[in-house]
């Protein structure tokens, strides 16, 4: 095949998380972005309602980000990860530091939020073994959680599709029940009434394992990828004090909830928690280039920093861990988060936000509406040709008829919009998706 063939340009590429032959016979290309829009191929301006995927909290094409990566990119491409350092990494470490919930000190940079989980998960072991009680090897994670693709967080994952393709993966999992019940909870706005009892799991199951063998509990605070699922009111509180009562670390996977989402820095500290492992990603370089990961509690750090001083203490690190272009894109992204304060204006928003994405109540098809912070989950009844179809055909009108991109999962659809979009942008996304919602079969 010649270079230049157009033969099979779309084959080539087999795209992540697609439906590729779908996507083959109608593509969604998307060529540019600005603030809260997509440029699609054919020139159309669409609102970007998820905020790439729940990552662009900034908006797309920052100034400051845009300069602080073209800088760095001339300033010093690479530098080894391992035993060599670059002064903007320590920065970004103490910023964070600084950012997170008091005590969450320490941090180890990884490049996606797979890999933080991972990170967090080995992390874990490696606390317990250092600590003389190498028997917690056990993982508790949940039903519906999402901690990416690795082999440890589709272990601790709970979503049923990753068992049908890969099977069990990791052994020594439990997993707490999803916090989320629709005959209960429906329509709810932010954290819902019931359910903080749930939590009561995690006793269970160290009564079934006992506490000794048992490293962590890992959650997303809000479950983002398997349809925002807030956490019931109480429920976070209650699973971290059985967890501390019986030495479980708990990770809080705050990929999605990081930087603002919740209208916090980290949702730990709007629930006023702090776990001794917080995984982060995405927001953090305002998805601009790939970074992520862990904070550490002191006490983790310290239990690490053993044995000779010539040997790394943790044996785990990544070729691209801190890099300098990723760096210099958290950095400014940090810049303009606090100098737009946009934190705070994601708190401010919130409440607009739930009431504007609760009018579309009465929309067709539609069969709850969870909105928290600036992220809402909308089922849609699942249409008579099975789970999926009606979802991929709601995705597949926004882009075309509506010029709008908005994640979907299954038959969820996911709006978290940068949090620069205005009161005006999330009442015209919500027009627009309800334009979608009468249009489908
Ligand atoms: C909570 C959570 N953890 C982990 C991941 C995986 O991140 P990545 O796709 O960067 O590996 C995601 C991705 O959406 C996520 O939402």
């Amino acid at each position: 095949m010649t270079q230049d063939s157009k033969a099979n340009e779309l084959q080539s590429y087999w795209m992540p998380f697609t439906a590729n032959r779908a996507f083959h016979r109608r593509p969604r290309m998307i060529t540019g972005a600005q603030g809260i829009h997509y440029i699609a191929e054919d020139g159309r301006r669409l609102i970007d309602a998820t905020s790439g995927l729940y990552c662009v909290n900034a908006g797309h094409g920052d100034p400051v980000i845009v300069a602080a990566i073209q800088k760095a990119a001339a300033t010093l491409d690479y530098a080894p990860a391992f035993q060599f350092g670059h002064p903007q990494a320590f920065e970004l470490a103490s910023r964070l530091a600084l950012l997170a919930p008091d005590g969450l000190d320490h941090v180890f940079f990884a490049n996606s939020g797979s890999e933080a989980v991972d990170t967090a998960m080995k992390l874990a072991l490696a606390f317990h073994k250092a600590r003389g009680e190498g028997s917690r090897t056990r993982f508790v994670g949940r039903e519906r959680g999402y901690h990416g693709v690795g082999f440890g967080g589709l272990s601790v994952g709970g979503i049923p599709g990753n068992r049908k393709a890969f099977g069990q993966q990791l052994p020594g999992v439990d997993h707490l029940r999803t916090t989320y019940d629709r005959s209960r909870q429906a329509f709810s706005i932010g954290e819902p009434e019931w359910g903080a009892e749930l939590a009561d799991e995690l006793e269970r199951i160290v009564a079934l394992h006992d506490a000794s063998n048992i490293a962590a509990v890992i959650v997303e605070p809000v479950a983002g990828s398997t349809g925002c699922l807030p956490p019931p009111k109480g429920y976070l509180e209650r699973l971290c004090a059985i967890a501390d009562r019986h030495g479980i670390l708990v990770i809080f996977d705050e990929v999605i909830t990081g930087f603002g989402r919740l209208g916090h820095a980290f949702a730990a500290e709007r629930y006023g928690l702090t776990p001794d492992l917080i995984c982060f990603a995405k927001g953090l370089t305002n998805g601009a280039v790939p970074m992520s990961g862990v904070l550490a509690s002191e006490a983790i750090y310290a239990a690490m920093m053993q044995g000779p001083e010539h040997l790394p203490e943790f044996y785990h690190g990544y070729t691209y861990s801190a890099h300098p272009l990723a760096v210099a894109a958290a950095l400014a992204t940090l810049d303009v988060y606090r100098d737009k304060a946009l934190f705070e204006r994601a708190a401010g928003m919130e409440d607009d936000f739930c009431e504007t994405l609760m009018s579309l109540r009465d929309a067709p098809h539609v069969a709850d509406i969870r909105p928290v912070g600036l992220i809402c989950g909308i089922d849609l009844d699942a249409g008579p040709q099975g789970a999926g179809v009606r979802g991929y055909e709601a995705m597949q009108r926004a882009f075309h008829d509506h010029d709008l991109y908005v994640r979907v999962a299954a038959d969820t659809l996911i709006v978290a919009p940068p949090l620069i979009a205005g009161a005006d942008d999330v009442r015209e996304i919500v027009a627009r998706l309800g334009a979608v919602l009468a249009a489908l079969s």
